[in-house]
């Protein structure tokens, strides 16, 4: 199957797992991504009524308004139940590399609001140890170079990202780092100043993952 066929898949197991648990005062947390847009174009097929999307990024705003689907403001929820969203690697323990489409920092803060968080990936994301894809971290433009000096210092290869986050922030793509020990290396860059935050995420790990395999199997994983 093709990678795009792979997305629609993935994200059509999940929704229909989803449907089945949706509520009509659930609100749901909606991440970024090329594999979440086939998820939000199955939600808005639903018949199943729920309040609303906590949105990750203005393009997953703009696709949740296209389909009519209510919108709310981060601020007005105190919970989502589940969070989807999509990874750009996924190790054996459920940590993530995420950010590649420079939304880490809105999908963090929902992940982080979740009482589940689901991540939807096709087989090409899974990998034994994180960092082969370049980490994301969004930066406040004023500190973009002493972050990129303390970065380098910890043995990464920041490179800019051309662009601005929709937060108005720079992204460092930073290769070079085995991520080993995904919750040390969230903390550690997380700790730079300067830093907003870091695409690892390992202190919000999903609770269950669908994967997409190359013949278009499903595998669903759930967090022991
Ligand atoms: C967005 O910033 C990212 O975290 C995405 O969730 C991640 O890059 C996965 O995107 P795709 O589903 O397009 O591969």
């Amino acid at each position: 199957m093709s990678p795009d066929e792979l997305k629609q898949k993935v994200a059509e197991a999940a929704f229909i797992y989803l449907e089945q648990l949706l509520h009509a005062n659930w609100v749901l947390g909606i991440g970024t991504g090329s594999t979440v847009n086939c998820f939000i174009d199955c939600l808005a097929q639903s018949s199943q009524t729920f309040v609303g999307a906590v949105s990750s990024s203005v393009q997953t705003t703009d696709r949740l308004n296209a389909h009519n689907i209510n919108v709310i403001d981060i601020n007005d929820v105190s919970e989502v139940m589940v969070y989807i969203d999509g990874a750009d690697e996924v190790d054996s323990t459920f940590a993530l590399t995420k950010g590649g489409g420079g939304a880490l920092t809105r999908e963090k803060i929902v992940a982080s609001l979740a009482n589940k968080f689901v991540c939807i990936v096709d087989e090409s994301k899974l990998v034994n140890c994180l960092g082969a894809f370049p980490v994301p971290v969004e930066v406040l433009p004023l500190a973009s170079h002493p972050v990129a000096t303390q970065i380098g210092k910890l043995g990464g290869h920041p490179k800019l990202r051309s662009g601005l986050t929709d937060n108005g922030n720079c992204v460092l793509d930073v290769s070079g780092l085995e991520i080993d020990d995904p919750d040390y290396w969230e903390r550690t860059i997380n700790d730079i100043p300067g830093v907003v935050t870091t695409g690892i995420f390992s202190l919000h790990r999903p609770q269950e993952i669908f994967v997409a395999r190359a013949d278009g199997s499903i595998d669903h994983k759930v967090r022991s």
